[in-house]
């Protein structure tokens, strides 16, 4: 297979696990070099020997930080000087009503999952500059195109970064830096098990709400390559007259509400 992204350099945020990690084994398979930056140091230390390479690094980080966020690109001036990719993939889910959210709560899952795309793409700037045809993509939600019930931070999360990549889009397009996002429906990573430990698929009012009457076309939930391929997409040369688009990958679920 042609390595359709040999030598380019490659952040992917929330690498070591989920979707984030077939997205890092997708963008390797396709010759890419990348960093991993994410809190979880085992999970992405295994998965970087699994793959038996040196083109992966893992730089441990809080990116509710935005001093490690700086630490994090600092790391990428040096080593590598200059960024073709940035990917935004690392969230949290909290899943709290309007009564029962603290302010606290909200905050920690904004800071996660809408400031640190923000501070990432705004740090990272100079360096997709120098790439010439830089990328980012934006890994947000069907939750930011819909309102669901019981999690009220991370949908307006999601909601702000699919604006965000647009708003991005636009301003970055003279740079020649191309800003997308993807948006995932129900994938099979653990972000999708719940509080009780039981996975949302098992569930019966999954089963009656989206399998029952067939909401949910494809039947099946969503793996994370089916993500990786969508993300390669946007960093791959077919897209290259895309910009500020959401597409959501989400086995159709979304066009039978
Ligand atoms: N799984 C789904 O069904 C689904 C659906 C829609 C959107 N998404 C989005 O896809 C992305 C990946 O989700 P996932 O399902 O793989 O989740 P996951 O929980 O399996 O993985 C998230 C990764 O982000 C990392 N992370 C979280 N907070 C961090 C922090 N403060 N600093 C550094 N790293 C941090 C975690 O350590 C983990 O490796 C998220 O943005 C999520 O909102 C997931």
């Amino acid at each position: 297979m042609d390595k359709r992204l040999l030598g380019k350099k490659v952040i992917v945020t929330g690498g070591s696990r989920g979707i984030g990690a077939g997205i890092v084994e997708r963008l390797f398979n396709e010759g890419a070099e990348i960093i991993i930056a994410d809190i979880k140091k085992d999970l992405a230390e295994k998965l970087i020997e699994n793959l038996e390479t040196n083109k992966i690094t893992f730089f441990e980080t809080n990116l509710s930080e935005e001093n490690e966020i700086i630490k994090l690109i600092d790391l990428v001036k040096s080593k590598w000087g200059v960024l073709d990719i940035l990917i935004n993939n690392a969230g949290i889910e909290d899943g709290f009503m309007l009564p029962d959210q603290s302010y606290e709560k909200y905050r920690k899952t904004m800071k996660v999952n809408l400031d640190a795309p923000f501070l990432c793409s705004k740090y990272s700037l100079p360096l997709l500059e120098k790439s010439k045809s830089g990328r980012i993509v934006m890994i947000s939600s069907i939750q930011g195109v819909r309102g669901y019930k019981g999690n009220i931070s991370y949908n307006t999360a999601k909601g702000g970064l699919i604006n965000m990549t647009r708003v991005l889009a636009v301003e970055l397009a003279e740079k020649n830096i191309l800003v997308n996002s993807v948006a995932p429906g129900f994938i099979n990573t653990p972000m999708s098990v719940m509080k009780d430990g039981n996975l949302e698929w098992d569930t019966d009012w999954f089963k009656e709400v989206y399998l029952k009457y067939e909401k949910l076309p494809l039947g099946r939930y969503g793996h994370p390559d089916d993500i990786a391929g969508a993300v390669y997409f946007f960093c791959s040369e077919d897209s290259k007259y895309v910009t500020g688009q959401t597409l959501l990958v989400d086995g159709g679920v979304s066009v039978t509400f």
